[in-house]
């Protein structure tokens, strides 16, 4: 995670995510599902600033880089949450841990998009737990910040760590693999998301309607062994989502973007998370600038060209 000090204000960047595969394993007792996924960090960042206070209180004040997000939207709700703020309960969380009495001011400008499939918020959080534990100058090991991370959602301990990773457990078992940097990617997201708790219990629902409690595992070495040898074309065709065909029930933008990528001809295109941005890997920068004109054009939503960072 890029951290910077000025003084005593923090200032930390906090990329979305990409998933390029995503099998579920099964549910657990806990009522989560076990995951295989392959995570990849792009340079899509929401920006959290954090200043110490001897206040005691914590204050959020959560900004939009894109200002024409409508009333309604996930952006404008979360910016009415207020205290319920994952970057907020992180922070609290750090605090009770470790028996903080200090405040914090917190800035928080959003420009990746909410409920998404980018794990945006989960960024954050993991991106609070950094700052909270740097502004207040308490000594949490990298284990501290785990169990904190896995505290607060599945994603986050992701994003304490840098660079790809292969995500299993509940995704809060970590293991950094080399990844690629530098693929051109476009990541569309259309204007409506969806809850991930919705289209895990729809996955349930379909494999028990299949009269099964389990659907065949996708193996993520294919997929891994493109990636290490850095062949395109075979990360393309190796690109998996468990969840992408159960979210297509739940949402017609995922059809419909997954027919735009394949008509724009990209490398491989695939559903991120639980949707519903969709993203495609592309030839390179000039490749991807044309797609997403195209995507924009065609109403499909929002479209940002990024690169995946190693
Ligand atoms: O942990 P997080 O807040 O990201 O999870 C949101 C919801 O997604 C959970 O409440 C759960 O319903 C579902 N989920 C799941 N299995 C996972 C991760 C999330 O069922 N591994």
């Amino acid at each position: 995670m890029h951290i910077r000090r000025r003084d005593d204000l923090f200032e930390l960047w906090a990329p979305a995510k990409l998933n390029l595969h995503l099998e579920v394993l099964g549910r657990r007792s806990d009522g989560f599902h076990e995951l295989e996924t392959l995570m990849c960090p792009i340079n899509l960042c929401d920006t959290l600033y954090v200043q110490s206070h001897s206040s005691g209180r914590i204050r959020l004040d959560c900004q939009f880089a894109d200002r024409r997000l409508p009333n309604g939207s996930p952006e404008a709700r979360l910016a009415d949450e207020g205290a319920d703020n994952l970057v907020c309960r992180a922070l609290e969380l750090v605090r009770h841990e470790a028996g903080v009495k200090l405040g914090a001011t917190v800035r928080l400008v959003k420009r990746i998009p909410v409920a998404a499939g980018l794990a945006g918020g989960s960024s954050d959080a993991a991106a609070a737990l950094v700052a909270a534990a740097a502004a207040w100058k308490i000594d949490f090991t990298p284990q501290d910040l785990l169990r904190l991370a896995a505290q607060l959602g599945s994603d986050i301990a992701f994003f304490l760590q840098t660079g790809w990773a292969v995500c299993r457990g509940r995704g809060e078992i970590v293991q950094p693999v080399a990844g690629l940097g530098n693929l051109a990617v476009v990541v569309v997201t259309p204007p409506q998301g969806l809850a991930t708790a919705d289209v895990f219990a729809a996955l349930r629902r379909h494999d028990e309607q299949r009269g099964r409690t389990d659907h065949e595992h996708r193996s993520i070495d294919g997929l891994l062994d493109a990636v290490q040898t850095g062949h395109l074309g075979r990360i393309g065709q190796a690109l998996h989502n468990r969840l992408q065909t159960v979210a297509g029930r739940l949402s017609p933008w995922i059809a419909r973007l997954a027919d735009e990528f394949a008509r724009a001809g990209v490398v491989g295109h695939l559903m991120s998370g639980s949707g519903t941005s969709y993203f495609g890997i592309c030839r390179g920068a000039r490749h991807a600038r044309g797609i997403a004109r195209r995507m924009v054009a065609r109403g499909l939503g929002r479209a940002f060209v990024v690169r995946s960072r190693q």
